[in-house]
């Protein structure tokens, strides 16, 4: 009988680290929907926000506590009564709440950001944990810094801690300075130093300054972690985090060398990572590992001879293990029929849609179709994405014309819908893209500013379908808007519009 392999818990932290992020900033509706799809994908905790930072992220934290199911919500807090409360009171009716209390450990922070000494942390440390622990059994406490923390002195507190009632220790690699060998020796050193280590479960939570997050993480585990921190396509502060779905594929890929498995449902994967671009406006580099537009694409003819011939040639994973189909993407065409487009949205991950939202998804399917040969999954997730999460549309784009060329003035003329009563106008600007924003500008009367704007193509040929994410702002609300067209001028107004549109929802 083979014996079952040890389970590394997958503790997400997309929403609070995640959304660290500079510019990721996530509304109440958006980080519920992800948090929806972090149980699809059986994560087994999801970190929810820091319940104390704002009135914003209290009630973001408390509205996932309390709704979601199957899975341990966790909130961020400081060493303080008052961190502490906060979090108590937005995780409370959540199932099995865990409080994640942290406190810095390293001579650098004590001295500089804390100003406190050792034996001032030690006591603070446990008569934090002591505190969260008469709210709940379930507390984690996070040595923040403890790469660059003397051990011995972590390994003091973390046993402090174990008796004061932490039942999970999180050694943080907060500055993202360890290489994995060094970081694995420090792992054994814990285990071996801390009596009381098995009355708890170890964890790590890896920034990846040095691009060795997934590295490190992997190095813990193998020397004994049973709990790794990450995010979705690897965002957060900085240069971010562990990337879940690289370190889930890579104990999965390599089960020859990994001796414990996660219970993640890896099909969830791609429609989860294209789900955190669109919500943040943080589009994934196509070369990114396992979830990058690139990641299953054979470019060199002896490569695609290969795969042809044997798809294990040059494919270590299968596409299909991350929720692609087979040989990358390429699903549907115009002839295909309402159920292979259920079908295929059930595989990749979007079972639960009604059947009005599947008729409005088909309708706009079959219109790309018509123009596009080859439909593949992103092109799906691009039309989900508009079509089945609504916002009230106040601002409707019924037509746009554009005049662009190198000899010419590029000029846009734009008719809408605005709250009901068609307007239509026209301007000139620096490029049609340009000038089509100025047009609608005008016409919607927007005072909003354009931070952020990015075109990308969905997937390669001059067919594509162009993507354009921006992110705009408007008396201190911030949001993302995405518009997929095969025309990327019509694909950037309906993203500019979208953005109008959930700021007008936000502003009321
Ligand atoms: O990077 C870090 O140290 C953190 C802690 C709060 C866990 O995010
Ligand atoms: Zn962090």
């Amino acid at each position: 009988m083979t014996q079952e392999k040890d389970k590394v818990f997958i503790f997400d932290t997309t929403l609070r680290d995640g959304e660290q992020s500079p510019g990721a900033t996530m509304n109440m509706q958006e980080k519920f929907r992800l948090a929806q799809q972090l149980v699809k994908l059986n994560i087994d905790i999801i970190e929810a926000g820091f319940p104390v930072a704002s009135a914003g992220d209290f009630d973001c934290v408390k509205n996932i506590a309390d709704n979601i199911k199957g899975v341990q919500v966790t909130g961020l807090a400081r060493t303080n009564q008052k961190d502490i409360d906060a979090a108590w009171e937005a995780l409370k009716n959540g199932e099995n709440p865990r409080i994640h209390t942290f406190l810095a450990t390293s001579d650098i922070h004590l001295k500089h950001k804390l100003k406190m000494t050792r034996d001032q942390v030690l006591d603070l440390a446990v008569s934090s944990v002591k505190y969260a622990a008469s709210k709940t059994p379930n507390v984690e406490f996070s040595a923040e810094d403890a790469t660059r923390s003397d051990l011995d002195f972590v390994c003091r507190v973390f046993e402090a801690v174990i008796n004061a009632g932490a039942k999970i220790l999180n050694f943080p690699d907060t500055t993202g300075y360890a290489l994995p060998d060094e970081f694995a020796a420090q792992i054994r050193y814990l285990i071996e130093n801390i009596p009381n280590i098995d009355q708890a479960v170890l964890s790590v939570h890896c920034h990846n300054d040095l691009g060795l997050a997934v590295a490190n993480s992997l190095a813990a585990i193998k020397a004994g972690v049973r709990q790794v921190e990450t995010t979705l396509n690897g965002i957060g502060e900085r240069a971010g985090n562990t990337a879940m779905e690289e370190l889930v594929m890579a104990i999965r890929t390599r089960a020859d060398l990994m001796d414990v498995r996660t219970d993640i449902a890896t099909e969830y994967i791609h429609p989860s990572s294209r789900m955190v671009s669109s919500i943040t406006g943080m589009p994934v580099q196509p070369n990114k590992a396992i979830v990058g537009a690139n990641a299953f694409a054979h470019e060199s003819g002896i490569h695609q001879d290969g795969v042809l011939k044997e798809r294990t040639t040059y494919e270590i994973m299968n596409p299909c293990d991350i929720g692609l189909s087979e040989g990358g993407s390429l699903v549907l065409g115009k002839h295909s029929g309402r159920h292979a487009l259920k079908d295929r949205l059930k595989t990749m991950g979007y079972a639960a849609l009604t059947d009005v939202e599947l008729n409005r998804v088909f309708s706009r399917f079959k219109e790309l179709a018509d123009v596009k040969k080859d439909m593949v999954d992103e092109d799906l997730e691009a039309i989900l994405l508009d079509e089945v999460i609504q916002i009230p549309e106040i601002y409707q784009l019924i037509s746009l014309g554009a005049m662009s060329g190198n000899k010419t003035m590029p000029a846009s003329a734009v008719k809408l819908m605005v709250n009901g009563i068609e307007k239509q106008g026209a301007a000139i600007g620096v490029g049609p893209i340009d000038s089509a924003f100025r047009a609608i500008a005008e016409l919607t009367g927007t005072r909003s500013k354009l931070l952020y704007f990015a075109v990308s193509s969905i997937t390669g040929g001059t067919d594509a379908q162009g993507e354009v994410m921006v992110r705009v702002e408007d008396d201190g609300k911030i949001v993302v808007g995405q518009g997929a067209d095969p025309d990327i001028i019509t694909a950037a107004a309906k993203a500019y519009l979208k953005a109008l549109n959930r700021l007008e929802y936000l502003k009321k």
